[in-house]
């Protein structure tokens, strides 16, 4: 994080408290939240975007207090799920500032959006138009858009691309089947349809692809205009925006993503005879993730023939993402400095599984042993939010920090919470 401050000794600082008493007051692992940063990530948004809705991406990580902080910066949210709906409108986050995904909205996702009075519903399947304007009833009223997949391969890794047209998510514009569906919805009196939808993909480091799908966006909009004689006022590029996890990497500029993707709007718009529509964006891994960073201890060195393992006291279980898309990182030693060379090692987890990796050949002090601790920057988005109990080890809490002080946001979870799930023998 912007906040960090490195002193001699080795202590590293993050937003004015050294990681090293966050590791002996709050145990390890933890992550470590900068409130600082993830604000002034919300104000880079706002003012690269002004005129746009910014809509923070919640299953990137989200709880009560990141919910104030979206909500204090003026950003909306997008949520795909009952449980992360709730937590925020129950935090007291405007529901009308809220738009709902998924590809497979469940009875309870659906019921609790309406409930609520969710803002907008994303419709993603052609199933799913007459089950929300049966849920929303004939009285009723309900802002919706339709997602579709512009035909772009875009995303820092396979399973996280979502632009192409095969894959779970989206109408496909190609073959027709957008357009269909738009004509549904817009036989539907109760549903008003805001505008059309795309996802490109996570981890995409190039604007390109944004421009790509404004132009066939825009495309579509064109021919609904013309089919049906309706002008939609909204068109939503998802999120995606890729950010570094190691020093050097490359992250998508939001200024230049900013500018380009206003000017081939307005350039698409003039050639169609549109006006141009209120922007919507989705970013969730570039509000949180870099304001992020995990902190551990290490239990183990092992030293082979070939390597050098140092296991610490998390691993594939509080983050999942080097095994899942090789997404690699830079641990480093903190809270003491070393006058040992580098040794290049492998850091390990502690789950009961070879593929539990967290970083590979990465450079630690040769010295580093049992008890020192070691700090993962770029923690704070699909982390905690995609954390498991593999092995029944619980997962972390989360550590606020701010003017030199720390605050627990949530806290670990226990054995005690892990056994009073066991109810059945
Ligand atoms: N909008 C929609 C409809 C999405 O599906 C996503 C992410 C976002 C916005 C936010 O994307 P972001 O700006 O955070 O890239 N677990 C994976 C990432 C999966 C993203 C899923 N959808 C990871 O750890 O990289």
């Amino acid at each position: 994080p912007a906040s960090t401050v490195e002193e001699p000794h080795g202590r590293l600082l993050v937003g004015g408290v050294p990681l090293a008493e966050i590791a002996e007051g709050h145990g390890t692992p933890a992550y470590v939240l900068d409130e600082a940063e993830v604000r002034e990530r919300c104000r880079t948004y706002r003012n690269a975007f002004p005129d746009a809705e910014i809509h923070y991406a919640a299953k990137a990580f989200l709880c009560r207090a990141l919910v104030h902080w979206v909500e204090e910066e003026g950003l909306g949210l997008d949520v795909c799920s009952a449980g992360e709906l709730e937590l925020a409108v129950t935090t007291g986050f405007p529901a009308e500032r809220i738009l709902l995904h998924g590809n497979a909205k469940s009875p309870q996702d659906l019921g609790t959006a309406l409930r609520l009075g969710v803002g907008r519903i994303v419709i993603d399947t052609p199933a799913e138009i007459a089950r929300i304007a049966a849920a929303v009833g004939s009285g009723g009223h309900q802002k919706v858009m339709v997602r579709v997949t512009p035909g772009i391969s875009a995303g820092g890794h396979r399973k996280i691309r979502t632009g192409s047209d095969d894959q779970k998510f989206g109408l496909s514009l190609r073959d027709g089947h957008a357009q269909h569906a738009i004509a549904r919805v817009l036989d539907q009196p109760q549903l008003e349809l805001t505008g059309i939808h795309c996802h490109l993909g996570s981890q995409i480091t190039d604007v390109k692809p944004y421009l790509v799908a404004v132009r066939r966006l825009v495309g579509l909009m064109a021919r609904v205009r013309d089919t049906h004689g309706v002008t939609l006022p909204e068109l939503d590029l998802g999120g995606g925006h890729g950010i570094a996890h190691r020093p050097g990497e490359p992250a998508l500029d939001l200024t230049t993503l900013a500018r380009k993707v206003r000017a081939e709007l307005a350039e698409s718009c003039a050639a169609a005879g549109l006006p141009v529509p209120r922007l919507v964006i989705e970013p969730g891994r570039a509000v949180t993730g870099p304001a992020g960073v995990a902190v551990y201890r290490v239990l183990a060195v092992k030293r082979t023939p070939g390597r050098t393992f140092v296991a610490v006291d998390g691993g594939m279980s509080d983050n999942p993402r080097p095994a899942l898309y090789g997404v690699r990182y830079a641990p480093r030693l903190i809270g003491r400095h070393s006058l040992a060379g580098p040794e290049r090692v492998t850091v390990v987890g502690r789950h009961c599984e070879a593929g539990d990796i967290l970083a590979e050949d990465v450079p630690l002090p040769a010295d580093t042993h049992p008890g020192d601790l070691l700090a993962v920057p770029v923690a704070g988005a699909y982390h905690l939010s995609m954390a498991s109990s593999y092995n029944l080890v619980g997962r972390p809490p989360v550590v606020a920090v701010r003017d030199g002080r720390a605050r627990l946001l949530v806290r670990r979870e226990t054995l005690e919470d892990l056994r009073a799930r066991d109810v059945g023998l």
